[in-house]
């Protein structure tokens, strides 16, 4: 029987993995998640996690940065903000239940959109990216870690077998990198700064994709005040 990704099931299989996926998901992919936190802080400012899950990054930021975190997972985000409470987080401005296809967010409030093994697990990445296109600033940042999968051979092969088993699972095994290369065709905005193989074994990347400048950057108060009512501060 197929098994598409669809927000149910991504919110059904995330809800599942709730309570055990720090322990399953922690360690092995945490070099990974420093290196995204260090790209998200060098650009620094008001930072957007999308697919913030259980907040397992979000002690790696440091006090300057604001940090909105978003998630369709209402059992993923309890965990999350159980995290920010117990240690106090003050750099942590929000945690809301979003859709990373539908950012309630106003165009150009973010410095830097950043998603962590997340674009592979939305039903429709393209619009996720169009999505965290608009809501960047120009001359912000798109910081991605995610799967990149074979073009070709026995690895492509495997993935293309194992695809039903990782949706069942909440992700896509396949994945390879004319994803990003096609949306990036079409958005002209947007330029490639950075792909940085990650562990474990390669099989990951770190993205970093640019906001072009294309005139003077104003900042519109409206902005603000429209981030400041957007989401719960619940955390
Ligand atoms: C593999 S987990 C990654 C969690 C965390 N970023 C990490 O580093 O481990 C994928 C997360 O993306 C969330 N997610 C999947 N589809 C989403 C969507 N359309 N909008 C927002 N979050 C989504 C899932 O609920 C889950 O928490």
């Amino acid at each position: 029987m197929a098994f598409a990704l669809n927000n149910d099931t991504v919110t059904k299989t995330y809800g599942r993995w709730a309570p055990v996926y720090d322990v399953v998901f922690g360690a092995i992919f945490d070099r990974a998640r420093q290196a995204a936190v260090a790209a998200s802080e060098e650009v620094g400012g008001r930072i957007l996690e999308v697919g913030v899950g259980t907040g397992i990054s979000l002690g790696y930021y440091s006090a300057r940065s604001r940090v909105w975190g978003i998630d369709l997972s209402e059992r993923m985000l309890e965990v999350a903000r159980k995290r920010v409470y117990e240690q106090r987080m003050t750099h942590v401005e929000g945690l809301s239940i979003m859709d990373a296809e539908r950012l309630d967010f106003q165009p150009a409030s973010f410095d830097v959109i950043m998603a962590q093994y997340v674009v592979n697990t939305v039903p429709h990445p393209n619009i996720a990216l169009d999505e965290f296109a608009r809501v960047v600033r120009p001359g912000g940042e798109i910081i991605l870690v995610n799967r990149i999968g074979a073009d070709a051979g026995a690895r492509h092969l495997a993935e293309r077998v194992l695809s039903p088993v990782a949706h069942r699972l909440g992700w896509r095994s396949e994945f390879p990198w004319q994803h990003f290369s096609a949306w990036l065709d079409r958005h002209k905005d947007m330029r490639l700064i950075e792909r940085r193989p990650m562990p474990p074994f390669g099989h990951f990347s770190l993205i970093r994709f640019g906001k072009v400048v294309t005139g003077p950057i104003r900042t519109d108060p409206r902005d603000e005040a429209a981030y400041a009512s957007t989401g719960n501060l619940e955390a």
